[in-house]
């Protein structure tokens, strides 16, 4: 199989590029310059000057959900949504019903998302119940998440402990949802209840538990991060203790794109964890992504039912669906020259591959990487209608916006998932746990 045109390669565009693919393996075999195809060759012809080839996308925060959750999404259509979005690999929470907290749970969801995954994916395992299990965990997952409960509620040492060794010696990422329980004001404003300086104070104390603790050889990872004031004590930290652990981060687009004044339109709908701060914060955040001063993007997809979007702002639902807005999103601005395509494959795909430890596989177009490629329409105008969206969850934050640039194929190790707004759902149960794809090498 040969993919034809114009080609992200070594942080370069290059004209007039042929990618050889063998579709046993799914990797990429040669990349040559020049169109020289023979008659017999299987060709995807993206010539045209609108198309770009990229490095597949991939998204270190998702919610799949399914199991007792599969009313706001199953593995099908949360990694359909991602297909229809471009990314070719997604990281799934473990704030399920049952929990990802124990081996049985952990089970239930390998199965699952084996039998109905469209894209390539990583689990996460929550705060452990049980540290003996933990064993028999490590081969199935990326890494493990910590929610504001899990730090300032139940947090316990001894537990915390293990897990970071764990992680450490099976090169798991840990990563923290940063919001500090104790200064939340549940009568306060929409938006008000969890401030920039909750945010603030879980990284201030998330550094100093981790530094403690751990000493040598920490490598943690704070997810979405929402405000300025948390972007300078991140920067600061990276700065003081550069040469003791390493810290990445990540934004959201709803984070860059939205304020708080949006909760004035529909709270509810609005509604989402990290709560949406000022404008000023927006763009600070923003330009942090100019700025190289941030690690990755993620959506933070969090689908959830309509009816449970539709309540008074107490009682709504937090999160909306991302994954089939997201690159647009980032195609638009990169359209309206307010960011370069080569930071949105770095913060996209290159950067949380190598978060993941998954270098050299993912996160490249090179000899011997998977051939998971997102091809990019940069010219395609729509406009987001989420009663289209593959996700079962039909609302967006963005709805109505005028977006520029789409996903216009996007391929899993040298499979089509999705081409011109259709999706290859003959092809469900083709996406892998990468933790599981790394051990079994082909
Ligand atoms: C998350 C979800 O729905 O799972 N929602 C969100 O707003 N990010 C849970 C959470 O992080 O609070
Ligand atoms: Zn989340």
């Amino acid at each position: 199989l040969i993919v034809q045109g114009i080609a992200y390669i070594n942080n370069t565009l290059f004209e007039r590029v042929s990618i050889f693919i063998d579709e046993d393996s799914g990797k990429i075999i040669d990349i040559k310059v020049g169109y020289n195809i023979q008659a017999s060759d299987k060709v995807i012809d993206v010539t045209k000057n609108r198309y770009r080839i990229l490095p597949g996308f991939i998204d270190l925060h998702v919610h799949l959900r399914d199991l007792a959750y599969s009313y706001k999404e199953d593995y099908y259509t949360g990694t359909g949504a991602a297909a229809k979005g471009g990314i070719v690999l997604v990281c799934d929470m473990p704030n399920t019903k049952p929990p990802t907290n124990t081996l049985d749970n952990l089970k239930l969801k390998v199965n699952k998302a084996r039998s109905k995954a469209l894209v390539d994916y990583g689990l996460y395992y929550g705060s452990p119940k049980d540290t003996r299990e933990l064993k028999y965990v490590t081969n199935h997952i990326v890494g493990f998440k910590f929610y504001p409960e899990d730090i300032f509620t139940y947090f316990d040492k001894n537990v915390f402990g293990e897990v970071a060794n764990k992680a450490a010696n099976n090169d798991l990422l840990l990563v923290f949802h940063a919001e500090d329980p104790r200064l939340f004001n549940q009568r306060a404003p929409p938006g008000l209840e969890r401030t920039d300086i909750a945010e603030y104070s879980a990284i201030d104390n998330i550094i100093n538990i981790t530094r403690n603790l751990l000493r040598h050889k920490v490598k943690i990872h704070i997810t979405h991060i929402s405000s300025a004031k948390s972007l300078q004590l991140l920067l600061k930290t990276k700065k003081q203790y550069y040469n003791e652990f390493e810290v990445t981060w990540d934004v959201t687009p709803h984070h860059i794109l939205l304020d708080n004044t949006m909760y004035r339109i529909n709270a509810g709908l609005y509604k989402v964890y990290p709560t949406l701060k000022t404008r000023y914060d927006n763009m600070r955040l923003y330009l942090a992504l100019l700025n190289n001063e941030v690690d990755a993007i993620t959506t933070d997809h969090a689908p959830h039912s309509l009816n449970e979007k539709m309540r008074p702002y107490n009682e709504a639902c937090p999160g909306y669906p991302g994954l089939e807005t997201v690159v647009s999103l980032l195609l638009t601005m990169v359209n309206k020259d307010l960011l370069s395509l080569e930071s949105v494959v770095r913060y996209y795909s290159y950067n949380p591959a190598r978060i993941l430890n998954l270098k050299g596989l993912y996160g490249v177009i090179s000899k011997g990487a998977y051939a998971s490629l997102t091809i990019v329409d940069l010219k395609a105008e729509w406009k987001v209608k989420a009663e289209d969206f593959v996700s079962k969850a039909k609302y967006s934050p963005f709805e109505g916006w005028s977006l520029q640039g789409k996903p216009y194929l996007t391929m899993v190790r040298g499979k089509i998932v999705f081409h011109d707004n259709m999706l290859y759902g003959e092809l469900r149960g083709w996406g892998k746990n990468v933790r599981e794809l790394a051990k079994t090498k082909s």
